[in-house]
């Protein structure tokens, strides 16, 4: 298991939005314009498509610049906090994870969204990503609550939130519609007053 009490370590410009974390084998840097072969390589992994709302099984260049364009207009908007993971000790291959918190300024809120690449799943890299990043939505963002929803049957992403210590708060039966078909949803939500598991 992951060392619950990660090093973290915060590079923070004025906008908290840009900050880079570093956790003990991680560096999160928020996306930059160079890096779209990277989240186009994490957006394409096996998984990605089944487990998220929008994202097509195989999505071709065009498709994946657009919405990458798309995630760097609202990060340069400060209105969500999108980073690439990289392995500190290979930053040479390239991001192995994307993480996003969308930012909701009226009720202090953001939802989570994350993928690891498919080569580099069950090693806890998006335990300790989640970890940091949550830590620096209450500390840095200073949101009040972090929300996630996952499919019922994603048992992976279900593991890693209730590992990460959030709550879940509900069942939305036939709540979002994909692909034709209505599909149950798990809601997951962490306040700032909750415990964290990795804290005394
Ligand atoms: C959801 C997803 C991010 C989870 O990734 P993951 O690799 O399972 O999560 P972690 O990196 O935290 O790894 C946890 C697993 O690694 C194991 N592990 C190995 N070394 C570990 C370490 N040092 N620390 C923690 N866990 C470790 C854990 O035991 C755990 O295995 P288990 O689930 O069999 O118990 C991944 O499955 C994914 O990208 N899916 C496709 C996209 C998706 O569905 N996104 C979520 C939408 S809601």
């Amino acid at each position: 298991m992951t060392d619950l009490k990660p090093d973290r370590s915060i590079d923070m410009s004025d906008d908290p939005t840009k900050a880079r974390l570093t956790t003990k084998r991680l560096l999160l840097a928020p996306v930059t314009p160079e890096d779209h072969d990277d989240f186009h390589r994490i957006i394409s992994s096996s998984g990605v498509h089944e487990g998220t709302l929008t994202f097509p099984r195989h999505p071709d260049e065009s498709w994946s610049r657009e919405r990458f364009e798309r995630v760097l207009e609202r990060s340069d908007n400060s209105e969500c906090y999108f980073i690439h993971a990289h392995l500190l000790e290979s930053p040479g291959i390239g991001a192995v994870a994307n993480l996003s918190v969308d930012l909701d300024e009226r009720h202090s809120r953001g939802h989570l969204g994350y993928m690891v690449d498919e080569h580099h799943r069950g090693r806890g890299y998006a335990t300790e990503m989640l970890m940091a990043v949550v830590e620096h939505a209450f500390e840095g963002l200073k949101i009040n609550k972090v929300c996630a929803s996952t499919w019922t049957w994603n048992e992976p992403s279900s593991n890693l939130l209730a590992r990460t210590g959030f709550t879940r708060e509900g069942h939305a039966r036939q709540h979002y519609c994909k692909d034709g078909e209505y599909i149950d949803a798990y809601e997951w939500g962490m306040l700032a007053s909750d415990p964290r598991p990795w804290k005394d």
